[in-house]
């Protein structure tokens, strides 16, 4: 199996740009595992599937793999990036991801590709050094404290009001935290690093220098 690097953490704490960083650093693959359960639960809305029709999403899922094969689900042009995090569906997708044959697709999905890269990559999820790639050699949790992660969401993205980010990432912790498979907490043995004073570049360098060793 090829070398995986597990980024793994709470909303907005830093796992996209130091991510990004390290992949151009280090040459790495990089993918964004939310991305797919933000398309699932944006296809559950577009086609008005009710949040607890189980069944219904299940279906959909194998539906979304089977019509398109990995690489193309998830490059779907379809769903922008834009399109991915707006509040309809940042607001569904945990509920979503509560699903266990949600996860079970997405995790297969995820490893495929990884698979399919055959070189280095570098995932960031909640789950990748848990349940997708428990023997990865290097992961990360990144953490922060709410207050600090919703102002830094409200700094990335215009037109967001900080009340609102700050209840919504509370909310998404706690589904994230609680969901009975896959529930977000850190690898035993991944290295935790809480962003909450550091600069990114301090978080970087340290990343970049437990990469290297
Ligand atoms: O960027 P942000 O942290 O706001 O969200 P994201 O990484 O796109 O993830 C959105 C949601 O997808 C999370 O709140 C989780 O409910 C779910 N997710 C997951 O369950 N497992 C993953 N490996 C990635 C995302």
């Amino acid at each position: 199996t090829e070398t995986i690097v597990a980024v793994d953490g709470p909303a907005a704490a830093g796992k996209t740009t130091t991510s990004r960083v390290l992949m151009a650093i280090f040459g790495l693959r990089y993918l964004e595992s939310g991305r797919i359960y933000r398309i699932i639960a944006a296809e559950a809305l577009r086609r008005n599937l009710p949040p607890d029709d189980i069944a219904a999403i299940e279906a959909l899922c194998e539906e979304l793999l089977s019509e398109t094969g990995p690489n193309t689900a998830l490059a779907s042009p379809r769903h922008t990036p834009d399109s991915l995090r707006s509040p309809a569906v940042t607001g569904l997708v945990p509920g979503v991801a509560r699903i266990p044959g949600v996860r079970t697709h997405a995790t297969a999905l995820i490893r495929q590709w990884a698979a399919d890269q055959a070189a280095p990559c570098i995932i960031e999820g909640r789950d990748i050094g848990t349940a997708v790639f428990p023997a990865a050699p290097v992961k990360f949790y990144l953490n922060a404290t709410p207050e600090v992660r919703a102002e830094r969401r409200v700094g990335q993205e215009s037109g967001l009001s900080y009340p609102a980010v700050l209840q919504d990432i509370l909310r998404r912790d706690y589904q994230d935290t609680t969901r009975a498979s896959a529930p977000l907490i850190p690898a035993r043995d991944a290295i935790e690093i809480d962003t909450t004073d550091l600069t990114i570049q301090q978080v970087i360098h340290r990343m970049a220098t437990a990469y290297r060793a």
